[in-house]
């Protein structure tokens, strides 16, 4: 109980040190929003920190899925030689193209990188979701690999509602780059999960991008039961960007 000077004298040692809890944001504790004066009545007026639109920057970057070296990645540093020349002005291409297909009710608004290892497939389609992402556009770019690797842990743990999520949040993003696609012999499971995302994507009709190591014939193959259905689609939606190149691994020299 306070005093009529409204102070508290109880006898008990209240030790208001300042609390452990460390804010990544001090000026706003992570509230977001910071006191910056009052009004006329004297009622404290509120505004947006500035770290409101960086976190909401590096959510977005999150969600991109692209990271570190990644973002690296610049146009000008690809070498153009004459196994590459074909895919690289193919990519500066869509790179001119992407912005109006993507708006277009035109089914092929994506691209296919196809090659051997170590040519800048990758790298490419990284420079390609780094431009999308620049221009506003949620795009997902994901290593196939990884992206099953969650999905096989989802598998394994029973959560079909983890997969079922995972499958209709990638089958609904406005740009999709699938990275490696059928890396490693998929399973018979694997290649209905493709088939499953891969027909969402087509059906939805929204931009997707893939790079493989595989062309189309084999790929089919990889893909199983499914394969035929599956590549058939993919290609329907690269149609005007199927681009492949024949080139030394950068990787070793
Ligand atoms: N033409 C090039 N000019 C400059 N750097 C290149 C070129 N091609 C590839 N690289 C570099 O070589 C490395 C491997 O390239 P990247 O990962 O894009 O290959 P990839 O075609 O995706 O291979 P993989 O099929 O094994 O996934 C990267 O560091 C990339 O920047
Ligand atoms: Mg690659
Ligand atoms: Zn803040």
């Amino acid at each position: 109980m306070a005093n009529k000077f409204g102070l508290y004298h109880t006898g008990v040692n209240y030790n208001l040190a300042p609390l452990e809890k460390a804010y990544k944001c001090p000026k706003c504790q992570d509230r977001e929003i910071v006191e910056v004066g009052v009004d006329s009545f004297n009622m404290p007026v509120y505004a947006d920190c500035t770290c409101k639109a960086k976190n909401k920057a590096a959510k977005r970057l999150k969600s991109s899925g692209l990271r570190g070296e990644q973002l690296k990645y610049k146009l000008g540093d690809y070498r153009v030689n004459e196994g590459n020349r074909k895919m690289f002005e193919g990519v500066k291409r869509y790179l001119q193209t992407w912005p109006e297909l993507i708006k277009s009710d035109a089914i092929a608004k994506g691209f296919f990188l196809a090659g051997n290892a170590g040519i800048g497939k990758t790298m490419l389609s990284c420079i390609i979701a780094k431009e999308m992402f620049n221009k506003g556009i949620s795009v997902v770019f994901v290593s196939s690999a990884d992206l099953f690797a969650e999905l096989r842990q989802a598998q394994f743990s029973k959560d079909e509602e983890g997969i079922e999520v995972k499958i209709e949040a990638l089958g609904k993003a406005r740009a999709l780059i699938l990275d490696d696609i059928s890396k490693e012999k998929p399973s018979e499971w694997v290649q209905s999960m493709y088939y499953r995302l891969i027909d969402l994507r087509y059906r939805n009709n929204l931009l997707t991008g893939f790079t493989s190591n595989y062309f189309p014939q084999e790929l089919e193959e990889r893909l199983g039961e499914f394969g035929e259905a599956t590549v058939s689609r993919i290609l329907g939606m690269t149609r005007d960007y199927f681009l492949s190149a024949k080139d030394h691994d950068h990787r070793i020299r």
